[in-house]
């Protein structure tokens, strides 16, 4: 799959990692914005003596400490293990999707009701690698699964506390942190233990002068252009989808037409239910959206019931290092105009 731009998110990201490491950064964005693609890019394009640990808890359903583990590391016996180390050493294998570790090492940690251990020994391990010369970094990816796990205290604190440790105080790596989950990202950002310790980088959908030149590039005349914009915005995923039904000799509008008939649908049906449901919330939340009847995007006050309804449903997005407030997408935005006159009394 084609990659598409994203030359100055790749910079500005590529100019963080050159420099020693001292914050954490958490990379938030809209939904399918790009923010894993852009990272797995930056990765790829990391000098050789860079060491990347891509640890994804997306599809793992990580509700305890266990199964963090088991995601966290990759267990080998003595002599494959004894090779892996050997290859990262040496700049041959940089790229990785755990920690690698000792099996016997691993059982240890299980039996524990603890995760301290745990974090030492990737400390350890990520040491030995700075002081061979190597730059290690590691990035969570869809950081907020592990949100509600607690091992005395919950999960997330401790990593904070580890991340924070790596960083800014032992300065040994790089840590990334991606969510696409609002209220998280909000949560984070207003999280005291953080304050001056974190950076916010936002990975948002394309522009409209990118998606122009992406679609011109691609053959998209100035009309099929305007139609992907107003349904699609600079969604990445959409553009894609466009490109793939226009290869294949499908016409544009229709495509647009279908995901926006099935939105406004799933809209829809949310919005029924929660009538049905909890009427208050209702009336709350249709006023709510009103603001977006003549504004794509509007300015964020407070998480109140009604907007924390909408990012739940995945219908807003909040950003809250920019403090606004805006649809997930075109389709959302278009989605809810159209819905909003229907409910009109
Ligand atoms: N720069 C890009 N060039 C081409 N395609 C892209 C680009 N960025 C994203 N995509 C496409 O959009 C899809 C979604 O992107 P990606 O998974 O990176 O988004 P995300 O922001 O991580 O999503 P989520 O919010 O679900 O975590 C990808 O599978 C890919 O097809
Ligand atoms: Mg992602």
């Amino acid at each position: 799959m084609e990659f598409f731009n994203r030359e100055k998110e790749i910079q500005d990201l590529l100019n963080m990692i050159r420099q020693e490491p001292n914050l954490i950064t958490f990379i938030y964005g809209p939904i399918n914005s790009g923010k894993t693609s852009l990272m797995l890019e930056v990765i790829k394009r990391l000098p050789r003596e860079y060491v990347a640990f891509y640890i994804d808890l997306r599809g793992y359903a990580v509700t305890r400490r266990e199964e963090f583990l088991k995601v966290l590391f990759e267990t080998y016996d003595e002599e494959t293990f004894r090779k892996k180390v050997y290859n990262i050493l040496r700049g041959v294998e940089n790229f990785h999707k755990a920690i690698p570790i000792l099996k016997h090492i691993w059982k240890e940690f299980f039996k524990i009701e603890e995760v301290s251990d745990a974090f030492k020994h990737v400390e350890n391990f990520l040491q030995e690698l700075y002081n061979k010369g190597l730059k290690p970094i590691i990035i969570f990816d869809e950081l907020q699964v592990i949100k509600d796990i607690r091992i005395n205290n919950f999960l997330i604190y401790r990593l904070f506390n580890f991340f924070v440790r790596l960083s800014k105080v032992l300065h040994i790596c790089h840590v990334f942190a991606i969510t696409s989950d609002s209220t998280f990202i909000e949560r984070i950002y207003n999280e005291a233990m953080l304050q001056g310790r974190s950076r916010y980088y936002l990975v948002d959908d394309f522009d409209k002068e990118t998606v122009e030149k992406i679609l011109k590039e691609k053959g998209f005349s100035d009309e099929e252009i305007d139609i992907v914009w107003r349904y699609f915005g600079g969604k990445p995923i959409y553009l894609v989808e466009a490109i793939q039904a226009k290869r294949v000799g499908k016409d544009v509008k229709e495509l647009c037409e279908e995901f926006y008939r099935l939105r406004r649908r799933q809209v829809l049906d949310l919005l029924y239910k929660l009538e049905e449901e909890n009427k208050n919330l209702f009336d709350r939340v249709t006023k709510f959206l009103k603001g977006f009847e003549t504004r794509d995007k509007i300015k964020y006050k407070r998480i109140s019931k009604e907007l924390s309804w909408l990012i739940n449903n995945n219908i807003l997005f909040l950003d809250p290092a920019n403090e606004i407030i805006k649809p997930q997408s075109h389709l959302e935005l278009l989605a809810i105009r159209n819905i909003l006159k229907e409910f009109k009394p």
